[in-house]
Order: C-alpha cells, then structure tokens, then sequence
C-alpha cells in the first residue's frame, strides 16, 4: 500500500543559486500526483531529494516517520527500497543486458535466489513489453524501450512510492497512451503512491488525482486536478492548457517590456477548455482514489468549463508482451 510523503519548507540550491524555495506540499498515500514546470526548474532537482540521492539546504521530507532529508545514511537505504524511480535519462548500466538491469536491485536489496529473481524479472520486462529484448544491451534499443526497461527496474522490488521523470519523453503519441493505461492500472493494482513529471499536458489533464506546478523557484499550485484544471492563475492556467498567452516566455519568464507587448496587444485569452474524464482501470474496477467527476468543483463552488465531464477519454486495452513487444518505439 501507498504511503504519503510530506515536504515543509524544502529548499534547495547550487553554489547559491537557488533551484526552488519553500516548497511546502503532502502527495496523497495512493493516489497518482504529477509535478509540472517549464524546463529547468528543478523536478528532476525535486525528486532526486525525495529520494535522498540530494541533499536540500532546508525542510523536511517525511516518509511513514523518517525525515528523508535529514536521516543518516543506514536509515536512508533501508526507506530507498521503498521507492522505485524512474530516472529522465532512464540510468540503466550500459554494460548490463536488460535482463540484468532489472534484475539489479533485487541482487542488490533482496536474498532471492537467482531463479526466484528470473520470475520477477521475466514478468515485468513483459510487463512493460520488452519480452525478446532482455538479452539486448541498452545501446542496441531504441530511447523508449530504454525508458521501458527504466520502467521495469522501478517495478521489481514492488515499491510503496514510485517516482517517474518523464516516462513519457522519446514515445510515440501510441506508447504514451499505453503508458498512461500501464501506469492507471497499476496504480490501481498495487495501491502504490505515484508522482510522475511530465511535459505532455494530455497525461496532466487526464492521468494524475493531483497536479503541481514549479514555476520561478517555488511551487506554483499544487492540489487536485479539478482545482488546477479550473484555475485562473496565469501561471496555471497558461501551462496546463499549453498557451503562449501567459507570463512564462521562451526563456522561463516574461520580462516587462514582452508582457506590456502582450497587454497592449489585447492578445484575449481562449476561454479554459472542458475537464476531461479521468483516465480509468482497464480492468473496469475504479480507481482507488476514484471520485466522482465535478465534485471538487460542486463542492468549492466552482463552475467548471462548459462541455467538462462530458467526453469520455479514451480507454486502451490491457498492454500485452504481443501488442508492445518486438517492435521499434
Ligand atoms: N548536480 C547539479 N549541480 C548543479 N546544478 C544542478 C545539478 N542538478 C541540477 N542542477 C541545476 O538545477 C536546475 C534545475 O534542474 P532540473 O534538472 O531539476 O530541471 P528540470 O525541471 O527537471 O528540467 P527539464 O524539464 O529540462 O528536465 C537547473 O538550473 C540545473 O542546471
Ligand atoms: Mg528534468
């Protein structure tokens, strides 16, 4: 089962240049949260100190009890094996076949035999859709399997919190949507905790129960995703709906002179589009954290966009090893 994580007060930097600041924010126990932001402000930064391979200057990071940015090393190992990540780059050992990848961190964490990891192992490279290739080193396959195979090494220790950078960078708009299918179906089945950063505004509309946004060193908004879907914070509303109206620019932030351009323009902004339906199960079961479309909305008081709640999102069947495997991605 999922646990919550909760951060006060983080701070990070490097050689006084400041990342974020104050970053104050609790990801649900069993939920799937996503973290957004312009390029370069610090989400890979973020979930590498959740995962304590960084050090933040200042706050807490709380995991069932333990302060993940203050414990010592010891304790430090034994949380990590609750997490599995999924690294931007995927970080595979470039001398290891996949095979061996995956079976990494059950060599490295766990006594089982050799033939018990094989079980493990086998089942998640299918899993994923990497059956035939787990033979293959990670130069002879193209980026999203390596992201696949990135993806089932954070798998095989079954984690409690599975963090993902960008699962979803190098895959085709296919892949993507089988992805987002894998990623809702696990949830579902393991009840695990999920923070996924992503840049692809359909997977943020429709994947997560909860959106953040880091924006000009510090956290934006984070909270459920009908509260930042309806939002008419600038900042927000510009990225979830992948506008060029809006105070971030080419080069993170707008100056003056580009905003007061915009402004005197009367450059209108397009009004919010329809909430989309949450992506759901394969298996038809609801999600775990599953609540009723509008809710938030009825409950805040919140009249969301016309035409919200009213398209179904596309549902994709179950991802098998034929569908995924073999082929290029
Ligand atoms: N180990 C490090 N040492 C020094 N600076 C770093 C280090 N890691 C990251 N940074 C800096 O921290 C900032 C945030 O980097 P980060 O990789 O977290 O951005 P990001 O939001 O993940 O961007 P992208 O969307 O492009 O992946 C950048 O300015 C980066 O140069
Ligand atoms: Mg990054």
């Amino acid at each position: 089962m999922g646990v919550e994580i909760r951060v006060e007060g983080l701070t990070k930097s490097f050689h006084g240049q400041v990342v974020w600041r104050d970053v104050t924010l609790t990801i649900p126990a069993g939920e799937i949260s996503v973290m957004l932001g312009p390029s370069g402000t610090g989400k890979s930064v973020f979930l590498k100190c959740l995962v304590g391979l960084l050090k933040p200057d200042r706050g807490h990071i709380y995991v069932d009890g333990h302060d993940i940015a203050t414990c010592g090393e010891r304790e430090l190992y034994a949380v990590r094996k609750r997490f599995g990540v999924l690294f931007q780059d995927g970080a595979l050992f470039g001398s290891m076949s996949v095979y061996d990848n995956v079976a990494f961190p059950l060599r490295e964490h766990t006594r089982l035999s050799e033939r018990e990891i094989r079980s493990i192992v086998m089942e998640k490279i299918e899993l994923v859709g990497l059956l035939g290739s787990e033979r293959k080193l990670p130069s002879e396959i193209s980026g999203g399997m390596r992201k696949r195979a990135g993806l089932a090494r954070a798998l095989v220790l079954d984690p409690e919190i599975m963090l993902f950078d960008e699962p979803d960078s190098g895959l085709d708009p296919v892949r993507t949507a089988y992805l987002n299918q894998l990623i809702v179906d696990l949830n579902q089945q393991t009840g695990a905790t999920f923070l996924i950063v992503t840049h692809d505004v359909n997977t943020a509309r429709t994947v997560p129960d909860n959106i953040g946004l880091l924006y000009h060193q510090h956290l934006a908004m984070f909270g459920p995703r009908e509260m930042c879907l309806c939002s008419e914070e600038p900042v927000v509303r510009q990225f979830l709906n992948a506008q060029r109206i809006g105070p971030i620019g080419m080069a993170e932030e707008k100056d003056a002179d580009e905003l007061a351009a915009e402004a005197a323009s009367s450059a209108e902004l397009p009004p919010l589009p329809p909430i989309p339906l949450q992506l759901q199960p394969s298996n038809g079961l609801p999600r775990p954290s599953q609540r009723p479309p509008g809710q938030w909305c009825a409950e805040h008081g919140v009249t969301p966009p016309p035409g919200s709640f009213q398209s179904t999102t596309p549902t994709f069947p179950p991802v098998t090893a034929h569908q995924t495997g073999g082929g290029p991605s």
